[in-house]
């Protein structure tokens, strides 16, 4: 078992820079996602933490060494061998070809080499692509128990920020070779550093709206053009010294509401809005609204009576807000 470090470590491909200065402490035992956008460097920091690359610059450090394929003795083999296949449920498989099975139980044949080796450090990119979604959520609880069962350091690459927040006892979010945030998963849906990071983590993506904070009669206003919304007093003082400055309104779908069917006790703001287009998930409504022409998306109780054409004045949930800088996009608070 161990941690691991990057500091400072810098690649390049001739003129491409895949990691910029990347530094992530991973503590023994976590379970660290590298998440971002197609290109950002994920994939290349696994391979220089393999030592399939060689770094720029800076250094990688692994608390121990990685273990070595070593010659074990044929019962140790056969040992190693019924437990890695029965912690991933292929011991009815050990004896076909790999041919006869299926993408989902090669993915689980591929963990279980790694299983056998009894590695410090388990690095995953990607794993998951190529199965069908429901065998995709199976999958990722398979890995969450493996890593739960197993208390060795997984370090774990995704595209998918839905994997990301579901497996992870920590976050990096990473865009063109440059991490954003490194944070727990909640913290980083509650408390997004910056505009990028707060649009990536969460799925309907976070709702932004480009604004004006205006002071009016001692209240805080976000002026959006089509729109205009107060801030509650409770939160104003936050914002004050960004009175009369470009601000980007920041607001998830699950905070607007039909306003027929409220949570309890919220501090709630109507915004008079057309309804473009309704999708039903079963347990919930998205609802596609227009404030003008500025558009958002409401995530809303499924009993919504919310038709296309309609206008309606949804609830935003003002304890809910999020309020970056325009300039430098990164979260006022
Ligand atoms: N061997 C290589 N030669 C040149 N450029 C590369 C090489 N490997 C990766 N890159 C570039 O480095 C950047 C990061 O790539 P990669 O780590 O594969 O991203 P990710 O895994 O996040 O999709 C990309 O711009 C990619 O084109
Ligand atoms: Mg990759």
């Amino acid at each position: 078992m161990a941690g691991v470090g990057f500091e400072h470590v810098t690649k390049r491909f001739d003129k491409v820079i895949a990691l910029n200065d990347l530094s992530i402490e991973v503590q023994d035992r976590e379970f660290l996602v590298l998440v971002g956008p197609s290109g950002c460097g994920k994939t290349t920091a696994l391979r220089c933490l393999a030592g399939l690359e060689e770094v720029t610059q800076g250094t990688i450090r692994i608390g121990e060494r990685v273990l070595k394929l070593r010659k074990f003795p044929k019962p140790e083999i056969d040992r190693r061998v019924k437990e890695a296949a029965d912690i991933l449920d292929l011991r009815e498989l050990l004896s076909r070809k790999p041919r006869q099975l299926s993408g989902g139980q090669r993915q689980r044949v591929a963990v279980g080499r790694a299983i056998v080796r009894e590695p410090a450090v388990f690095l995953f990119d990607e794993p998951l692509s190529n199965l069908d979604a429901k065998l995709r959520v199976q999958t990722r609880a398979q890995i969450t128990k493996l890593h739960h069962r197993l208390q060795t350091t997984f370090i774990y690459v995704t595209h998918d920020q839905m994997e990301a927040m579901t497996m992870a006892t920590r976050i990096a979010v990473m865009r063109d070779g440059l991490l954003h945030q490194l944070d727990t998963p909640q913290a980083l849906y509650e408390n997004p550093v910056n505009v990028f990071v707060a649009g990536f983590i969460g799925s309907p993506a976070m709702n932004f709206f480009d604004a004006r904070l205006e002071r009016s009669e001692g209240k805080l206003f976000f002026d959006c053009g089509t729109f205009r919304v107060q801030i509650p007093d409770g939160r104003a003082s936050t914002f004050q010294s960004y009175a009369g400055r470009e601000v980007v309104f920041g607001i998830r779908p699950e905070h607007i509401h039909d306003p027929s069917f409220l949570p309890p006790g919220i501090i709630e703001t109507r915004v008079e809005s057309t309804v473009d287009v309704t999708e039903l998930m079963g347990n919930e409504v998205f609802l596609h609204l227009l404030a003008g022409d500025r558009p958002f998306i409401a995530r809303v109780d499924p009993r919504t009576k919310a038709h296309i054409g309609e206008r309606m004045p949804p609830s935003f949930d003002m304890n809910h807000i999020h309020v970056f800088d325009k300039e430098s996009q990164l979260a006022v608070n």
